[in-house]
């Protein structure tokens, strides 16, 4: 059978979804490989160097296996062989049109952002890798804006104080920055609702902020404040925020807006020359004045809203994204043939719809359509 490698069209992208390093995994499984031509340029894997692992070079892919980063457009969805099988990033509620037209076609639609959160599933878990690239960049992008220092240094021209690096919401992607921003050598206090979170963040060497607001959920997520919690959290954050050189903001809440962390007020109330880098930017920022992939400057204060960081940095990116694309795969079949266990809850979690039929339940809902649960059976072929 035919995988199918594409050449994202999202502006800015520069990530692939498989390496030549991955494609020779495929090819050596049995498995055939089309890469469309130029897909990895932007991550510095060239066409020969497909070409060279296996695969064939070609306009126009087309496999029972398709494999992107991003969620394909409604015209790419189209193109795709009906009764195949799609892998990306999908959030398919948001993404319906999309969804639609798949499902429409018989597609097994897979989306990375479904995959539950369980220690088998590390492997594949391609929304910890890409948030790791996240909170890496969104430290760096602190330490290349700041107009200081990081480091304390001690020199011949006058002793440097340590940046004071906040950062608020410690997940993958918070751990990574508290952890970058700690190598460059500030001083970083960190801030989450979630109760673990503290352990965590003061083991990558953060001090971390106690404010008594918490508000942990099922899976080890956060759940959404409520508005009292909001203004109580905002007004103990106040004096955090005004005390940072550096603000960096992480926090999400699955399948919801980014919530307010950081309003005008707090931002009016920092240092002349201090920044924030919203990591949340995509989804709508954790900063009520974040505009995403621009820079707004508000009374000396500078809000970053990152654009989806992971594409800064697209050749570590591709790396991780297509080893857990190849563990993913793994689970879908073999020696080049599909035969998923359906069986698995990896597989079923991860799956939105198959068969015509929606099974992620969230998805149907926003469709208006039937759930279909899957219900774990013997092996088949897809
Ligand atoms: P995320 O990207 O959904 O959110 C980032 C962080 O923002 C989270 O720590 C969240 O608690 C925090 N946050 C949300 N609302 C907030 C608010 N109002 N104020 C302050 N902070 C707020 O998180 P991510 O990185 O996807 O991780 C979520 C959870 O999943 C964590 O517990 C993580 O340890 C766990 N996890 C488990 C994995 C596994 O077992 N396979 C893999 C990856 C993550």
């Amino acid at each position: 059978m035919n995988i199918a490698l594409y050449k994202e069209s999202r502006s800015g992208e520069t990530r692939v979804a498989l390496t030549p390093d991955a494609v020779k995994a495929f090819v050596a499984d049995g498995w055939q490989v089309q890469v469309q031509k130029g897909a990895g340029a932007l991550a510095h894997f060239v066409d020969e160097e497909y070409a060279a692992a296996g695969a064939t070079v070609v306009d126009t892919p087309s496999g029972e296996v398709n494999v992107r980063v991003n969620a394909p457009t409604l015209a790419e969805a189209q193109a795709l062989p009906e009764g195949s099988l799609h892998l990306s990033f999908l959030s398919p509620v948001l993404n319906q049109d999309v969804v639609r037209t798949l499902n429409d076609r018989k597609i097994t639609i897979l989306s990375f952002d479904l995959l539950p959160r369980i220690s088998r599933a590390q492997y594949m878990d391609a929304l910890s890798s890409q948030a790791t690239v996240s909170g890496y960049r969104a430290a760096l992008a602190g330490a290349e804006y700041f107009d200081r220092f990081f480091p304390l240094l001690t020199t011949a021209a006058g002793t440097i104080r340590p940046a004071k690096v906040l950062v608020m919401g410690v997940g993958v992607a918070g751990l990574q920055a508290i952890a970058t921003a700690k190598r460059l050598g500030s001083k970083v206090r960190a801030y989450d609702v979630r109760s673990a979170a503290k352990e965590e963040a003061e083991s990558a060497g953060a001090v971390f902020v106690q404010l008594g607001v918490t508000a942990d959920a099922a899976g080890g997520y956060a759940r959404e404040l409520t508005e009292a919690e909001k203004a109580e959290q905002q007004a103990a954050l106040v004096n955090e925020v005004a005390a940072a050189d550096v603000v960096i903001t992480t926090a999400a809440v699955p399948g919801r807006k980014a919530p307010i962390l950081v309003t005008k007020t707090m931002v009016e109330a920092m240092g002349e020359g201090s920044i924030i880098i919203d990591m949340a930017a995509d989804g709508g920022g954790n900063c009520e004045l974040t505009k995403a992939g621009e820079t707004v400057v508000h009374g000396g204060v500078r809000v970053i809203g990152l654009s989806n960081p992971p594409a800064e940095m697209g050749a570590s990116a591709s790396f991780m994204y297509a080893n857990n694309v190849v563990k993913l795969l793994g689970l879908f079949g073999a020696k080049g043939t599909l035969a998923p266990d359906w069986n698995d809850e990896v597989v079923i979690g991860v799956t939105v719809a198959r068969n015509g039929q929606v099974n992620h339940a969230p998805t149907a809902e926003a469709l208006g359509v039937a759930h279909v649960a899957i219900s774990p059976q013997p092996k088949e072929n897809a």
